[in-house]
């Protein structure tokens, strides 16, 4: 499918400010395949089709899914299952076939481990892109966004450990994953257990 046409299709399935969203991260996925050797319209595709589910309501997301294998920790979370649910559909509904493209999509929410450059870029091009609402130490991670790779994910994941701990909530087995590429299970373990014990102060 040619990209005007994609564009078309996907600004009628987004709200403005989720297209807005996906404008920016694909022109920032762009950015960074540039400076590390990426295959740049891969990038592009990617960051700009990698929300495509992400304003259909759970059940729908469920039934994009329905040949597709997700834990059931997905299957109850719109904010998880959305990654699988658009993978699905960047390949049914928007005919795309590079495999590369399509795990970049699915990988976006929760990483995993030995992530390519690829879903890396991605990865980070959702979290940094310029309209996201600022949040603290978005501007030093931008910046590793542009320097370094894999300091940037290290990064990024600790804040998703931050981020879904002060929630109470657990991280996701596939972002855990993701993070033993940079730290120890031990290291990790110690942190988990750090901030449950902040949380409950
Ligand atoms: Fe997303
Ligand atoms: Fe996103």
């Amino acid at each position: 499918m040619k990209y005007e046409k994609i564009e078309y299709k996907l600004k009628k399935a987004l709200d403005t400010e989720r297209f807005i969203h996906t404008k920016g991260v694909e022109k920032t996925a762009r950015k960074m395949a540039e400076i590390f050797h990426e295959d740049v319209e891969k990038a592009g595709l990617a960051g700009l089709l990698h929300d495509c589910a992400k304003c259909l309501s759970l059940d729908k997301m469920n039934k994009a899914v329905r040949n597709y294998p997700v834990d059931e920790l997905m299957r109850n979370s719109k904010s998880l299952l959305h990654s699988a649910a658009g993978r699905c559909l960047a390949e049914s509904v928007y005919g795309v076939t590079d495999p590369d493209v399509l795990e970049a999509i699915r990988w976006h929410t929760t990483g995993h481990a030995n992530m390519t450059r690829l879903e890396k870029i991605v990865f980070l091009a959702d979290i940094i892109e310029p309209s996201r609402k600022p949040f603290p130490g978005i501007e030093k991670l931008r910046k590793l966004c542009m320097t370094d790779l894999d300091a940037a994910m290290h990064e990024a994941l600790l804040m998703s450990l931050d981020h879904v701990a002060k929630q109470g909530k657990p991280l996701h087995p596939d972002t855990l994953s993701a993070l033993t590429e940079y730290e120890s299970k031990e290291q990790i373990a110690k942190r988990i257990k750090e901030g449950e014990e902040k949380n409950e102060d």
